[in-house]
């Protein structure tokens, strides 16, 4: 008996055996060359096909090379390379895990995706995995932004036309991501919209939208980038990857006037802890970071539809009389004395995949405004 496997389900295996053989992420690339190597696997499940192609693999093949694999009904002719720099992730077996110079390190040669990328956190954070050697999806509505960014950082950045909210269009982005690369290890959910608004008043249709971008996109991204994660587990049973949701310090605590965002981020947390319980059997962290205000980040900043510009409008501030009067109003709630920069998310965001032994946390990145209790 044979099991027929999808493209989709063939090529994280053998991303996942590669990856097993050579303790270091790898890249697979559609080919057009002739195969130098050719593996064939058949077997009764997804876990006999796995075995089979990794027992299949020549010892001696050194990447690049070009692989083809055939199992079931699916074949697939790949270049696998790994990235130049790549690095294999510190871990607490490793002396040099902790240091704070080998941070940057935890991501070379990793692939990841971030939603929302184009601008905005999301943008710093494809900016920094990319500066860091990592291969990055920025998958966005905004296509323009996504193209214009990748264009700029040039070789391993792909753009991503997704809307997170609906289900068809992350199918096809996580498609995309196999046709691309053959897999995944970092899963960045962080697109995400504001509909602030008084419970009294506000449209159900701003606080359903809200919920759909912020709350079930974030399930939808789990489902389909997930199924790549677990696929490649079963070819690689001790290679660990990431889910990170961009949460909000309004995921810890209430937020007046803003309850479909505060109510979406609290959610977010609950489907955190929830998917990391259930993917922790296929080695897969789940973790939120929740920063607090960018201020400096278009949503506050931008001149004419920043958060700055509305909030003087609407008299939101009592006796602001221009944005810097409504700045200094949110810089004097936070301890530090500053809004949230992109570097501090970075830092989160490298400690949770540098972090072997913990999932389903929440990490807060708010300069000492939210603190955690029980
Ligand atoms: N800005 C802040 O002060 C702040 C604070 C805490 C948490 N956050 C969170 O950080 C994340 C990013 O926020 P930001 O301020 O950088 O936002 P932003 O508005 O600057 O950028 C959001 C990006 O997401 C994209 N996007 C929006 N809806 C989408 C959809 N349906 N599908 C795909 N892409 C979509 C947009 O095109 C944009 O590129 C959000 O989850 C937000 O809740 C922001």
């Amino acid at each position: 008996m044979t099991v027929e496997l999808t493209q989709f389900e063939l090529l994280p295996l053998l991303r996942g055996a590669l990856i097993a053989r050579d303790n270091t992420p790898v890249v697979l690339q559609p080919s057009q060359a002739e195969p130098t190597v050719t593996i064939s696997a058949d077997g009764a499940d997804v876990a006999e096909v796995a075995a089979a192609v990794a027992a299949a693999l020549p010892t001696d093949l050194s990447l690049p090379a070009t692989i083809k694999v055939t199992a079931g009904g699916a074949a697939a002719v790949v270049e696998a390379s790994k990235l130049g720099g790549a690095a294999t992730v510190p871990s607490s077996r490793q002396p040099e895990a902790g240091h704070a110079s080998s941070r940057a390190g935890v991501v070379a040669g990793r692939v990841a995706l971030v939603t929302g990328g184009a601008q905005g956190f999301g943008e710093e954070i494809v900016r920094s995995l990319h500066a860091s050697g990592a291969w990055v999806f920025v998958a966005d509505l905004n296509i323009d932004g996504a193209t214009r960014l990748t264009e700029e950082l040039g070789e391993r950045a792909t753009p991503i036309k997704v809307n997170v909210a609906d289900e068809d269009s992350v199918r096809a982005m996580a498609e995309q991501v196999v046709a691309t690369t053959g897999g995944i290890d970092l899963v960045v959910s962080n697109a995400g919209i504001a509909r602030a608004g008084s419970v009294l008043s506000q449209e159900l249709s701003a606080f359903q939208l809200s919920t759909e971008v912020n709350y079930v996109a974030f399930f939808l991204v789990t489902k389909h980038l997930g199924q790549i994660l677990r696929q490649q587990h079963v070819a690689a049973p001790d290679w660990t990857t990431d889910i990170v949701q961009i949460n909000s310090k309004s995921g810890l605590v209430g937020s007046n006037r803003n309850a479909a965002y505060a109510g979406s981020k609290f959610g977010g947390i609950g489907l955190v802890q929830s998917f990391a319980l259930e993917l922790v059997d296929h080695r897969v962290k789940v973790n939120a970071i929740c920063p607090g205000n960018f201020l400096d980040g278009p949503l506050w900043s931008d001149p004419d539809n920043g958060l700055f510009v509305q909030y003087l409008r609407s008299g939101k501030v009592p006796g602001a009389k221009d944005v810097d009067d409504v700045r200094r109003f949110y810089e004097s709630k936070v301890p530090m004395g500053r809004g949230t920069h992109g570097a501090d998310v970075m830092r989160a965001l490298f400690y949770i995949v540098e972090q072997d032994y913990e999932t389903g946390q929440a990490l807060p990145v708010t300069g000492g405004q939210v603190m955690l209790s029980s």
